[in-house]
């Protein structure tokens, strides 16, 4: 079993690249099904979620070469709708956008249930199904009960439909967005979610011959295409990675600038930083972190984009830990995720959990300790703890880690870091 080991009290000083999105990459490579074509894909992240997205877009019949390391060549012209096993989809929850890239390109669908991230409670699919109704599709086929371990969607033809969404949900907005674009008619979306990612999907759909207006926006019209061909694209830098080391560079102390950003992306978890007393200074494409002395706690909530990130929320809390002060923070987006403080009470974090708020007390210093990676979010909080922490800490679990962050050790230790991974014995 692997583990990162950490040895904290080192200051970031240096410069970060940021990757490719994962959020985009992982609604943009199911997107390819949707023509019969070739496609270049380039800044593609390299983290297990893409490798398992490769290998079920190579189950479903796609040819699939990286051209250099970021640059990804997909062929989906011997593509069939193939149902997709558990074995395949229980590697990331995006899987699940194959149910709308394939029902929109076959007018059927069957995919076991996705993995991911669980955040302690469960993440429901009510949306999307409905969503595929809407559309036209019957989920499960007429006088099946619904399978709690697949989704399986059928239709004879999708039409285009209005569509209203209680709540605001990333996921069920990409795959009705990936279905309608091939339905008959007009689809609108209405209290669509609003991301990068959302955006930079409908950028791509769009080079494919997609028409796909108001992306970023609460309502989205989608004019549905049946003529879609392949094309060149760039996905856009990762909000969360970015996010991830500015946090890191505060909580250290250090001096850091990130490079290959969009800094319109970044202006909550900046903004946030600021009111810390971190210095943020941004340009075209990059920022530059700096932070000396105690910073100052700051009250936080977590809201749909434009809002703060969710997936922010476990690192951004891990450094509110460390703040001078009390800080509120507020988890708004899913149900439970505050399992991860379990771990930072390990390390001597004065944290306590009040509903959908935790309550956190500054302390001077964390302590190295031997920790888990809960989920994605949850293990890079470990790691920011593990930078700062007096002594040693140990992360386990760390394929999560793994499933969003490309070369995580080697860019920190570029960076001055005292981080390795390392092999254990397999724990019984
Ligand atoms: C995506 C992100 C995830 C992030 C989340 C919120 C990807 C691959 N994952 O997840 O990292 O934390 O957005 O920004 O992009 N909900 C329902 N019914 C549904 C769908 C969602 O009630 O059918 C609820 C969820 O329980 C949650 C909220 O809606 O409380 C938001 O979930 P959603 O935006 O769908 O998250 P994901 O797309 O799963």
């Amino acid at each position: 079993m692997e583990k990162y080991c950490i040895h904290g009290g080192k200051r970031l000083t240096g410069t970060i690249d940021i990757s490719g999105a994962k959020n985009a990459a992982v609604a943009i490579l199911p997107a390819t099904v949707l023509a019969s074509d070739v496609f270049v894909i380039e800044n593609v992240p390299r983290i297990s979620d893409i490798f398992a997205m490769v290998q079920i877009l190579e189950e479903l019949g796609a040819t699939c070469k990286f051209l250099n390391k970021s640059t990804l060549e997909i062929d989906t012209r011997n593509v069939q709708s193939r149902p997709l096993s558990s074995a395949l989809t229980k590697c990331l929850r995006a899987s699940y956008y194959f149910a709308g890239s394939l029902l929109g390109r076959f007018n059927y669908a069957s995919v076991a249930t996705p993995g991911g991230c669980v955040f302690g409670g469960t993440r429901p699919m009510d949306m999307h199904i409905k969503g595929f109704m809407e559309l036209g599709a019957m989920v499960p086929p007429a006088n099946v009960p619904l399978d709690p371990e697949k989704i399986e969607a059928k239709a004879d033809k999708l039409i285009g439909s209005y569509i209203y969404f209680d709540k605001v949900s990333v996921g069920a907005t990409i795959n009705v967005m990936l279905a309608a674009v091939r339905a008959r008619g007009i689809t609108v979306i209405e209290n669509a979610a609003r991301e990068p990612h959302i955006v930079d999907l409908a950028n791509f759909l769009n080079l494919m011959g997609c028409k796909v207006m108001g992306a970023g926006t609460n309502s989205i019209r989608i004019e549905g295409r049946q003529d879609l061909h392949g094309t060149n694209y760039s996905i856009i830098p990762d909000q969360i990675e970015a996010g991830t080391y500015m946090v890191a560079a505060a909580a250290t102390k250090g001096d850091v600038l990130i490079r290959n950003v969009i800094p319109k992306h970044l202006d909550t978890i900046t903004v946030k930083l600021r009111e810390c007393g971190v210095t943020v200074e941004e340009f075209d494409d990059s920022v530059r972190i700096c932070a000396e002395g105690r910073l100052k706690p700051c009250n936080l909530k977590t809201l749909p984009h434009p809002g703060f990130p969710t997936d922010m929320q476990p690192q951004f809390t891990t450094l509110l830990a460390m703040c001078d002060g009390m800080s509120v923070v507020t988890e708004s987006v899913w149900d439970n995720r505050f399992n991860y403080l379990n771990q930072l009470r390990r390390m001597k974090a004065e944290v306590e959990i009040e509903g959908k708020h935790a309550i956190v007390h500054g302390v001077e210093k964390l302590y190295g300790a031997s920790v888990i990676a809960n989920d994605l979010r949850a293990g890079a909080a470990m790691v920011i703890a593990g930078l700062c922490a007096e002594g040693e800490t140990c992360i386990g679990d760390i394929y999560h880690i793994d499933r969003g962050y490309e070369d995580i050790v080697e860019k920190l230790q570029a960076c001055g870091a005292d981080i390795c991974r390392k092999e254990f014995p397999d724990e019984e």
